[in-house]
Formats: structure tokens, C-alpha cells, sequence
């Protein structure tokens, strides 16, 4: 979780069109002074059994984290699958067996999408859209047996919501009841809520007054609805059967939090929310705890001083809570720490506090005592361990220099890829789910944790490794064939002689003997305070590059995270500064390194600060790249005028030494725009309309700029994408225009 970037609801609409009816005949008219490569009418992306090809990408199965239940035997995991063929976006989940003997896992349809979660042991409890504007809540009973029938259980009726909007559904068998995030007025009434709905709804396009920030977020203009916590009866019946109750509780009522972040354990609730107190602008979240029997009366656990938290958690007894938390209010690049509160003694205690890592999600061990979490590090995101101290005494946080090294030194469980979604398993097992380079993401099984546990507790330099298990296969079969390359990571010496990080992928094709000279793609990743890790992505997928026939290199420059604080602070003030040293000095390296790139053909592109990262490439030729073509994807034109226009602007003000009227700041120096007199280069401009976060003015003024200078270029715009390209289709699109974009300045003559 990156503050403030914690982003909600992202599923945008897509747009409906045929990508293959804009193929042909929509060359656009290029200014006189384009000097083309080629000049195909038609360009046609490489296609075939054997390739892993944009179309590929967007039609495997998109699993997200998995879930076991409860007993730890079988896990559920939800998916996505796009068919272009059909038009279809199927959600489905996959229930897999964890222990015994195990069998084909169980594929269950979930016709019409929603939200599936564990009700107990055996029973899968689904919310899916009516179709009458309310959510009903089905149950699924799968056979007691491990083996699972191979037959789908029929969805049995138990009762519905009173809106269709809630989600996060958490169910506790013990407490016998549901506690879920959903939508509401001002009144806090969730029951009123859909009325108010269809009232605002009778007034279409209807005006809207702000008096502070933020008037619209992401992609969304401020809703007069608020996110909230809601607990609602659910249990069986004598008969054995669900039943949801009519009862809505709204457990932040009166205490005008707002919520969608929480953990359900024991009866209590423990979430973080914005203080109410501060201004809008302020990123202080603070962690309060409140009991399903007593709504509206929450206790504050955290001083209010600290910046954002994150990822509440309570352990299994309800002794303990933890959080991740900033700090300090500042602009949200900072590293996590985590918090564990004594909630018997109102004790807290930083684990690790000098750790030079940012903790996201996290899970006690079943006795309490360890702490299990995913943290970047070197471009993997990991899963560590990590011993909690005694919280019992007063001087737990005072104490902690003092205590054995096992405190401060989580230890690493795993070292490639990229693991989500942590969770204990009886018996010493963890479960988590992990995607690369090469694969999307499948649910893993740590083994033999109780061993592992007590060594690292006691300090011992043998940990023993604990065993991983694959438990799903999601894509296996569809990318067998296609030949994924898993990268290869290089380092270099950057700005101030520091080490630098990077990826490069090769060609498909690619043979060591071979005299061949190949294109190569730098691409540019966001942030700036992100980083290209080993991770599955569905938008920019180094191995869709690979099988277009592209070298390409993804660098980790001064900015990225998950190589300390100091690395990615290091880019304040700096932006047009040290992350162009690093790459000029990467690209040294990678051109030095592989003979068979042609230096001739070489092209970049980048989103968001990746984006920003191209627009300055452009009005810097004395870096002496010689892109032959570039590609910005909501990028920063005006970095003064984004600052004014983004959602974020604190984040801005904060990475530019000030605000714009403020005497201190960058924007002179850094601004891409100050430096359109020098651009040369044929650029791709692509922008969505619903980009609130860098508004498509950036794309559209960069268009402007390149036209009016005769430089060759285009401008793709998505009327319905964000800071992101969701919709498939949309998706395929992009790609198409992107490698044809290059194709013109560097394509191979040879295969035309
Ligand atoms: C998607 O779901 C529909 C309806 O259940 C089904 O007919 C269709 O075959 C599914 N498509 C794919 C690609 O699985
Ligand atoms: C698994 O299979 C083995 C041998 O086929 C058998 O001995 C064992 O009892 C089985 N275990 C379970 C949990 O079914
Ligand atoms: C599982 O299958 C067996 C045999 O076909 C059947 O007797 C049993 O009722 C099924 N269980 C469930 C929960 O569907
Ligand atoms: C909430 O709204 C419903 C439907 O309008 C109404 O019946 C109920 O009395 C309201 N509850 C409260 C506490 O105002
Ligand atoms: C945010 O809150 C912190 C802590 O109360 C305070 O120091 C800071 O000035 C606040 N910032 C804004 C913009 O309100």
C-alpha cells in the first residue's frame, strides 16, 4: 500500500469497439517532416500458437489472491477471464484442496460476478447483483468430504442487502455475524440509501458544488456518499439453513469516520480511517477499534500525529492488533512500519524500527509471537518473519534497542517473485500467493513452519528453510507453448557511483550465435517511488515486448523503491536529475553488454512519472540516446500545472520543493514543458479522459506541441480509461498502437 495512493474501486467501464475495424485505413496524416521507416499500410502484431501475444495476455485467467478457510484444507481463490471471441468477462472461483490427497479443484461460475467468501468450513457465501438494484446473498455447501464433488453445488437463496454496492464481506461463524464496507448519506442509513440513490438518479447530469478538496479522486468526482462499516446477523437456522437478518448496523455511525479498510476477529472490528479533524488534505489515518455490540463507539489507538496506516489486523484471541503506519504526514513515499498494540496492557511497541524495507500485508502467527508480512526488497516482493517482543511491560518501545538482533532482522521466506495475501495455516503452514515475470499469480504453501518459528524466535542462524508447495496451476496449460522468459536482472553504477538496478528481457528468436541485430524498448515505470519487480503485469508485460521481437530493459532508477529510503527519497526536489543519470549509464551497460541490439533502433516509452520520464527525454537530446520513437502514456507535461490539477497535489508540492507560488521549488528547472524549443523526437501521446490524477490536458498539450513543431506524432485517448488501461479491449488497442508505433521508426525491413 502506497500513501496516498491507496487506491479504491477501480473497475472502469470499457468501451465497445472491434480493435480489428481501426486497424486498416486510420493512418493518421503525418506531418511533412516524418520520415518513416516503413510505410506499411497494415501492421499486424505477431500472432501464432507459439506466441505470447497482447491477445494472449488479455484472455489467461486473471486469479487474485487465495483465501483457505478456516481449517486450513481448502483454499478459494476468485478469477477473471476475458474471452474476445465471446465479449465475455467471466468471474469464477477455484476451491482447492491444501491437504490430504488432493483432487481436480472444484471450478465454481459465479454468473453475473460479485463477491465470494468463506461462511464456514464447507459453505461458500456468494453476493451477486439481482438485477433489481440490491445485492442477494446466496450459500454454496461443498461436500464434507476432502475430495470434493466434481459437481457444482446449486447456490441456495438466504437473503439480500439493501444496496447492491457492498463489498469486503467478512463472515465470523462465532459471532454469527457479517461485517462488509458499503456507500451512505450523510444520515448513515443503510437502508435508505438505495431510495436516495434513485432520487439523485431521476436528476441526470446534475450540477455539482464544492467547498474543499478533493471535488474528484482517481477517477470518480465526489460522491455524496461516504464509505462505512456495516454488521449484519447471519447464522443457520434450526434447519440448518442461512439466514441473513434485516438488521443493518452502521458501526461508524455518529463518529463521522470513513472506512473500507478492517479486520473482523472475536466481535471487535479494528479500521483505519481519515481524522475527521484534519484538513481534507491531510494523509493522518488513524486506527480505531469498535465492537459489533456497541456501534458508533470506537476507541482511537493511535495518537493522531502519525501519517497514514493501513492493513489493520487483530490475532486470533483478540490479545493483539497491528497496522502498518507513516511516520509522519508526509507526502507518501515513506516506509511503513509496522505497529503491534497490547490490547490488554494499551501497550505498542515498532517492530524492527531501523529496517530500511516498507511492510505491507501482514498476519500474526496462530500463538501470536511471530509476525508474517510482505515487503518489497531488490525488485521481488517477499514474504519475512519477523519475532514479536513482549508487549506486556510499559517499556516494550523504549526497550527495543536493547532486545537480540531476530528483532530487527526479518528474515526472508521466499526470494523471487512477488507474494500477496499471507495467511496461517494450522499445522505450521502459511499460505500466500505469488505471480512473476513469467506467470500470473497462484496460491502457494509454506510447510514445517513450528521448527522455523521457534529457531527464529530464539535467534538461531540455521532457520530452517521451510518447504513450498504449488497448490494452483492457473495458467500453466495456456502458457506452456509461448516460451516466457523469466528476465534477467542487472546492476550498474548510477548517479553518485550508487548501485542501480535493472531488467532486460531478450527477443524471442534471440540465439547467442546468431549475428542478427534486434530493436530494443527502454521502458519507464511509474511512481517515481515504484518499482518494476519480478510480478505478473497485465499492462506492461516485458514478455509481450520479448515476442514482438523487441530487446527491452526495465530499470530500477534514484526513486524506485524496495532498495531503501534513502534511494527513493533521493529523487525529491530531482526529478529531471539523478533517475536520467542512472539511465544513461544502464543503457551504457545494456548496449556494451548485448552486440546484437542494434543502437540504430532503439525507442522508449513510460506512464505517469514514466511518461514524465519521456517528455523530458525529449527536450534532453545531449543524454545522447537516440530514441528513434517514444511513447508517453499519461504523462507530465507541465509539471506546474499538473501540480494544480492532480488529485494529489500535496504529493506534488512535496516532489517539487514547494508549490508552485511558493519561492522554493523546482518546477522552473524540471518542468518538461520549459524544454518543448529542443524536441525532435516522432512521439505517441496516449491519454485517458478519466485520468484525474494527471488530467488528459498533459496528453492533449504534449499533442499540441509536437504538431505545431512538425514532429512527427499521435494521440491515442481512451474516453473511459484512468490512470490505467482496464478494459480489454482497450487494452488490445493500446498495444496494437504502440508496436505499431515503433514498428514505423525501428521495425525489422526484413520481415515487412
Ligand atoms: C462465460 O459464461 C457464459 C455463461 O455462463 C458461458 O456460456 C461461456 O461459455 C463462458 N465463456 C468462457 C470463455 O468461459
Ligand atoms: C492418501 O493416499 C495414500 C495412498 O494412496 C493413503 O495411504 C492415505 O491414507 C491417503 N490420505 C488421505 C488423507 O486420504
Ligand atoms: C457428493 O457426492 C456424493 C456421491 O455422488 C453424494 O452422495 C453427496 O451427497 C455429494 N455431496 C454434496 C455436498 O453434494
Ligand atoms: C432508515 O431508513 C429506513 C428506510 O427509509 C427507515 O425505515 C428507518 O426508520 C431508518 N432508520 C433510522 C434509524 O432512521
Ligand atoms: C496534518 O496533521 C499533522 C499532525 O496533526 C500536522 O502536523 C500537519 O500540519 C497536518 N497537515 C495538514 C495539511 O493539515
Amino acid at each position: 500500500m502506497r500513501f496516498p495512493f491507496s487506491l479504491l474501486g477501480l473497475f472502469g467501464a470499457q468501451a465497445a469497439f472491434q480493435p480489428t475495424q481501426l486497424d486498416v485505413g486510420q493512418q493518421q496524416t503525418l506531418a511533412p517532416a516524418a520520415v518513416h521507416r516503413t510505410s506499411r499500410l497494415t501492421f499486424a502484431l505477431k500472432e501464432g500458437p507459439d506466441v505470447f501475444s497482447p491477445r494472449t495476455l488479455v484472455e489467461l485467467r486473471r486469479p487474485g489472491a487465495g483465501v483457505a478457510n478456516e481449517a486450513g484444507d481448502l483454499v478459494l481463490v476468485p478469477y477473471t477471464q476475458f474471452s474476445l471471441d465471446e465479449k465475455t468477462n467471466n468471474k469464477s472461483i477455484l476451491i482447492a484442496p491444501l491437504e490430504g490427497n488432493a483432487t481436480k479443484p472444484l471450478e465454481i461460475p459465479l454468473p453475473g460476478g460479485g463477491e465470494a467468501f468463506w461462511l464456514d468450513r464447507r459453505s461458500i457465501g456468494h453476493a451477486v447483483d439481482s438485477g433489481k438494484g440490491v445485492l442477494d446473498l446466496y450459500a454454496y455447501a461443498l461436500s464434507p468430504e476432502l475430495q470434493l464433488n466434481l459437481t457444482t453445488p446449486a447456490p441456495v437463496f438466504v437473503g439480500a442487502f439493501p444496496t447492491k454496492t457492498a463489498g469486503k464481506l467478512k463472515y465470523s461463524e462465532p459471532d454469527g455475524a457479517l461485517v462488509f464496507v458499503d456507500y451512505v448519506y450523510a444520515d448513515g442509513n443503510l437502508t435508505a440509501a438505495k431510495e436516495q440513490d434513485e432520487r439523485r438518479a431521476r436528476v441526470p447530469n446534475a450540477p455539482m458544488v464544492f467547498d474543499a478538496l478533493n471535488e474528484r479522486f482517481w477517477d470518480s468526482w465526489l460522491s455524496p456518499k461516504s464509505a462505512s462499516l456495516f454488521s449484519v446477523g447471519l447464522a443457520r437456522g434450526p434447519g440448518g439453513e442461512w439466514k441473513l437478518a434485516s438488521t443493518f448496523e452502521n458501526l461508524l455511525l455518529g463518529t463521522r469516520h470513513t472506512s473500507d479498510d478492517f479486520s473482523f476477529l472475536g466481535g471487535n472490528v479494528l479500521y483505519t480511517s481519515l481524522d475527521p479533524d484534519l484538513s481534507p488534505l491531510n494523509g493522518t489515518r488513524n486506527v480505531h477499534l469498535v465492537k459489533i455490540t456497541d456501534p458508533g463507539k470506537p476507541v482511537q489507538l493511535t495518537s493522531g500525529k502519525q501519517g497514514g496506516a493501513g492493513a489493520p489486523l487483530l490475532n486470533s484471541d483478540g490479545t493483539k492488533a497491528a497496522w502498518i503506519q507513516q511516520p509522519t504526514d508526509t507526502s507518501g513515499h515513506s516506509i511503513n512500519k509496522i505497529i503491534v498494540y497490547d490490547l490488554i496492557n494499551k501497550n505498542r511497541v515498532t517492530l524492527a524500527p531501523t529496517w530500511d524495507r516498507s511492510p505491507e500485508s501482514l498476519a500474526f502467527s496462530l500463538a501470536g509471537d511471530v509476525m508474517y508480512f510482505t515487503a518489497e526488497d531488490h525488485a521481488r516482493v517477499k514474504v519475512y518473519a519477523l519475532p514479536i517482543p513482549s508487549t506486556s511491560s510499559a517499556s516494550a518501545s523504549t526497550g527495543y534497542p536493547l532486545l537480540p538482533k531476530q528483532f530487527h532482522n526479518p528474515v526472508p521466506l521466499t526470494h523471487q517473485g512477488a507474494a500477496s495475501g499471507v495467511q496461517l495455516l494450522p499445522g505450521g503452514r502459511l499460505l500466500f500467493s505469488r505471480s512473476s515475470f513469467a506467470s500470473p499469480n497462484d496460491v502457494y504453501v509454506l510447510q514445517d513452519l513450528s521448527s522455523f518459528e521457534s529457531n527464529i524466535v530464539l535467534g538461531s542462524s540455521q532457520a530452517l528453510k521451510p518447504k513450498i508447495n504449488q497448490v494452483t496451476r492457473f495458467n500453466a496449460e495456456a502458457l506452456e507453448s509461448k516460451g516466457l522468459d523469466e528476465g534477467e536482472e542487472f546492476w550498474f553504477k548510477g548517479a553518485l557511483d550508487r548501485d542501480v538496478q535493472g531488467w532486460l528481457f531478450k527477443p524471442k528468436g534471440w540465439d547467442e550465435k546468431d549475428t542478427k541485430k534486434w530493436p530494443l524498448a527502454m521502458v519507464i515505470h511509474g511512481g517515481p517511488h515504484g518499482t518494476t519487480a519480478d510480478q505478473w503485469s497485465d499492462r506492461w508485460n516485458p514478455n509481450v515486448f520479448s515476442q514482438q521481437g523487441y530487446f527491452s530493459i526495465w530499470m530500477n532508477p534514484t526513486g524506485s523503491t524496495s532498495f531503501g529510503e534513502e534511494f527513493a527519497e533521493s529523487i525529491i526536489g530531482d526529478w529531471g536529475g539523478k533517475p536520467f543519470v542512472d539511465m544513461v549509464q544502464g543503457f551504457k551497460y545494456v548496449l556494451e553488454s548485448y552486440p546484437q541490439i542494434d543502437p540504430d533502433r532503439v525507442v522508449a516509452a513510460g506512464a505517469s512519472w514514466g511518461g514524465y520520464a519521456i517528455n523530458w527525454l525529449q527536450g534532453h537530446p545531449e543524454y545522447g540516446f537516440s530514441f528513434k520513437a517514444l511513447v508517453c502514456h499519461d504523462g507530465v507535461f507541465d509539471s506546474s500545472a499538473s501540480s494544480y490539477t492532480t488529485d494529489v497535489p500535496r504529493f506534488f508540492n512535496h516532489e517539487f520543493g514547494g508549490a508552485p507560488w511558493e519561492e522554493k521549488n523546482v518546477h522552473s528547472k524540471f518542468s518538461p514543458a520549459n524544454f518543448v524549443h529542443k524536441w525532435s523526437t516522432p512521439q505517441l501521446v496516449i491519454h485517458g479522459s478519466k485520468d484525474y490524477r494527471l488530467p488528459d490536458t498533459e496528453g492533449i498539450a504534449a499533442f499540441h506541441a509536437l504538431q505545431q513543431l512538425g514532429i512527427p506524432s499521435r494521440l491515442l485517448i481512451f474516453p473511459e480509461e484512468n490512470h490505467w488501461v482496464l478494459g480489454h479491449e482497450n487494452s488490445l488497442k493500446w498495444h496494437y498502437e504502440v508496436f505499431k508505433w515503433f514498428d514505423e521508426f525501428v521495425g525489422d525491413l526484413a520481415d515487412s
